[in-house]
């Protein structure tokens, strides 16, 4: 593409706070990014909320599954299979801990694609301690074979297994110790009608309010032994795209601004001078975001474009685009997910301070 030079760029921030030299090579150091693969891990682990009272929001989940924890323990019975989806970083991972520390029972992690063959999900079923909760992150991302050894573990607590090969094959059923999954995905459409029929419980996370998310940079802080006011966690709430790990992240930036800058204390104006340095606007959008917008904007009159172009015209990966960036967008109702493509609405033309163009009203 000849003309690919002035295309706005979409991914790496290029904000260096130092930490560029953490991440593996190749990486794109992105501050807003939802996803846990940035090398703030370790901040990750040390706030997560370890029981159901510290979990802020998404009441309609903790509700049931702290009635559902209660009766399952009364009854002495492992909790029943647990499907949770939603966009990273909105605590899949932090509930399916909890819920284990809730039971009081070891948890047993892996992930989709880590679970290549049969014999995979057979050694971590047949190994598990009765009780476990079984926690399989990506669960979209599992393999056919692999999915299918789940029905009869998830259904009836066995393991059908083959033994031996072609006529003399037979099948034997090995019993297993009672055992809870918890399934995370952020994609349920992905997931097969039969894998989702056999959990008993199935939740959805939403992106968190500015208020919700305050109470959490307020806790964070506290945990950080950051000191910040009210003010300052709202405006950082306000900036975090509904999501409590974006939120813990910029938390982090604004501290070593405010450290180098100011005098370690963070209030309204210290965390708006921040978020400017990051490039992180009113609405929550950063750089990518913009870029993402901008570029259907200029380059495609404003949709319908497809993803595939999107993605071929931004360098970004599809799952990227799906998983990252569009989900905050198009709940911000700056995006459209059409029959023919992408479109943006008028809330994102006023957002990039441009005029939609002529005739493009009739596809909002
Ligand atoms: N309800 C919450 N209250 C407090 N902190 C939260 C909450 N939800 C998430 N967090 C914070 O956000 C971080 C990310 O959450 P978590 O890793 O559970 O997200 P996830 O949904 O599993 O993301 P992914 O899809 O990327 O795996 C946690 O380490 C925790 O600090
Ligand atoms: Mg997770």
């Amino acid at each position: 593409m000849s003309d690919r030079e002035d295309l706005p760029e979409i991914g790496g921030s290029r904000i260096n706070l130092g930490l560029e030299s953490d991440l593996p090579e190749g990486a794109e150091p992105r501050v807003h990014d939802a996803r846990a693969d940035l090398p703030d891990r370790d901040l990750d682990r040390s706030l997560r909320p370890s029981l159901l009272v510290d979990f802020v929001n998404q009441k309609q989940v903790t509700e049931q599954l702290s009635l559902f924890i209660e009766a399952a323990k009364r009854r002495e019975e492992p909790l029943d299979h647990v499907l949770l989806a939603g966009p990273p970083g909105l605590g899949k991972t932090s509930l399916a801990n909890i819920v284990a520390a809730e039971m009081g029972v070891p948890l047993v992690q892996t992930a989709g694609p880590a679970l290549e063959k049969k014999g995979d999900v057979a050694a971590f079923l047949t190994s598990l301690e009765p009780g476990s909760v079984f926690f399989i992150d990506e669960i979209h991302r599992l393999g056919r074979a692999v999915e299918e050894t789940l029905y009869p573990a998830m259904e009836d607590g066995e393991l059908p297994v083959v033994l031996g090969q072609g006529v003399g094959a037979r099948t034997v059923t090995l019993p297993l110790p009672p055992f809870t999954l918890i399934g995370a995905t952020t994609r349920s459409g992905l997931l097969t009608t039969p894998l989702r029929d056999r959990f008993g419980v199935s939740h959805r996370l939403e992106y968190y309010s500015p208020e919700d998310l305050a109470v959490i940079v307020s806790r964070s802080a506290g945990i950080l032994e950051v000191q910040i006011d009210d003010a300052g966690a709202h405006a950082i709430a306000e900036r975090s795209r509904g999501t409590p790990r974006v939120a813990n992240r910029l938390l982090k930036r604004v501290r070593d601004f405010a450290e180098v800058k100011g005098t370690g204390i963070v209030d309204a104006e210290v965390a708006e001078a921040a978020l400017e340095m990051l490039e992180v606007d009113r609405a929550g959008l950063d750089r990518s975001d913009r870029a993402l917008l901008s570029l259907i904007a200029n380059r495609f009159s404003g949709g319908p474009v497809g993803l595939s172009t999107i993605a071929v015209a931004t360098g970004e990966e599809t799952d990227t685009i799906e998983d990252v960036l569009e989900p905050y967008l198009l709940q911000l109702g700056m995006l459209k997910r059409t029959p023919r493509g992408r479109v943006l609405t008028r809330h994102a033309f006023e957002h990039l301070g441009l005029e939609p163009p002529a005739g493009h009203e009739q596809l909002f």
